[in-house]
């Protein structure tokens, strides 16, 4: 079995349908359902009997600990987080309790466990401390900003955080590494560019964007729209993480991305002519005349970009969808899933909004 956190997220959850899709094992998935978690993501899946959902916050660690020695996972994947940028500047304090605090406190659940796990077992499918992995999840975003003639960040780039999200993440980094190289806790640390694709909670730009061209409300671009994010396609992420729980060595991390640098303006502008041909408006006209440029994220990173050679020499990992295919396969999805959307955007989301674009 493999215990994940933060599965009912937006990452967390495309990888619960991959894995229930494409393996045999079992899945243990614990979530605190904030804001961003829901369990309409993972609903088809709830009466089947490798499927196993616990409500619960990763500072737990009696809870923790119990379903640990309960389920014995062989794995630990640590998706659990707070991971919008713009609401760390608004606050970041439940980012340093879920992120750096929380992490710490299920490294230490897990290391518990580890320790109590025969050195060697009679068959492949038991969990024993050679065979163990914790996986952590992270981002791309630890690294700080590029210049636009900087090489991509390297695995051995060293860490420059510049926002309260950023910085709780890379603190949760430096305490996997610490894990591993004091206690040895056989660990794995990915390091994402920005996903996009289905389930994404609309604060983030690709599927707020889309949710406001629908709705006929403005499409926000901050400052002047030149940023640079890597974009890849959510299930390659995933596809990414299940090769390096698979063959990836304790004590590294590896760097995924989708080799695709995009200001965000072209973002929009390629949305938007998508938009036309797919769902055009029904006023006339095109969705570009909805952009509207707003004030500029403070301490705002100019540009991310990766360096995917060791994953793709080590593992053999390749991302299988580009932008434009990933794009369509995005939208496809949120124009089926209205209802969806509509039952994320009340209440709490409203709220938000309201606070950070103005009424
Ligand atoms: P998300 O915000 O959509 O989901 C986070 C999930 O964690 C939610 O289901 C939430 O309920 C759960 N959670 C939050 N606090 C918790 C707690 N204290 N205990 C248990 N569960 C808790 O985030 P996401 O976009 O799916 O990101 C998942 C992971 O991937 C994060 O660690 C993030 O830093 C990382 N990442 C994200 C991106 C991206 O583009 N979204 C890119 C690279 C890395
Ligand atoms: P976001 O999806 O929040 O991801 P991250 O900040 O983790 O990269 O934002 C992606 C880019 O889009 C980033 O440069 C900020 C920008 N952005 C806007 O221009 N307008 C918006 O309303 C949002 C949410 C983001």
């Amino acid at each position: 079995m493999i215990f994940i956190t933060g599965g009912a997220g937006f990452i967390g959850s495309n990888f619960v349908h991959l894995w229930m899709n494409e393996s045999t094992e079992p899945l243990l998935i614990l979530d605190k359902l904030t804001y961003a978690g829901n369990l309409e993501n993972l609903s088809e899946w709830r009466h089947h009997p490798r499927y196993h959902f616990v409500q619960g916050d990763i500072n737990d660690r009696a809870l923790i600990q119990h379903l640990l020695n309960h389920h014995t996972p062989r794995a630990v994947l640590h998706f659990a987080a707070e991971s919008h940028v713009d609401r760390s500047i608004a606050g970041a304090a439940d980012f340093i309790q879920t992120n750096v605090t929380g992490t710490f406190q299920l490294l230490e659940a897990v290391r518990a466990y580890w320790n109590g796990l025969p050195e060697t077992v009679p068959g492949p499918d038991h969990p024993s401390r050679p065979h163990f992995r914790f996986l952590h999840v992270s981002t791309d975003e630890v690294y700080g900003s590029l210049s636009p003639s900087d090489p991509p960040f390297s695995e051995t780039t060293p860490y420059a955080p510049n926002n309260p999200y950023s910085a709780s993440k890379s603190a949760s980094d430096h305490l996997v590494r610490a894990w591993h190289h004091t206690y040895g806790l056989p660990t794995l640390i990915t390091n994402c560019s920005n996903n996009y694709g289905p389930y994404q909670f609309p604060e983030k730009l690709i599927p707020l964007l889309i949710h406001n061209a629908l709705a006929g409300k403005p499409l926000p671009i901050y400052g002047d729209g030149q940023q640079i994010r890597d974009w890849l396609f959510v299930t390659d992420h995933c596809r990414a993480i299940a090769k390096v729980l698979k063959a990836g060595r304790p004590g590294e991390s590896y760097h995924i991305g989708g080799a695709h640098e995009l200001p965000n303006l072209t973002v929009v502008h390629t949305l938007c002519d998508l938009l036309d041909t797919l769902h055009p408006r029904k006023t006339g006209g095109s969705y570009r005349e909805q952009i509207t440029f707003v004030a500029d994220r403070p301490g705002h990173d100019r540009r991310y970009a990766m360096d995917t050679r060791k994953i793709q020499r080590e593992l053999d990992w390749h991302p299988l969808e580009n932008f434009d295919s990933g794009l369509r396969k995005t939208l496809a999805w949120y124009l089926q899933h209205q209802e969806w959307v509509s039952h994320i955007t009340s209440g709490a989301y409203r709220e938000w909004i309201k606070q950070h674009y103005g009424p």
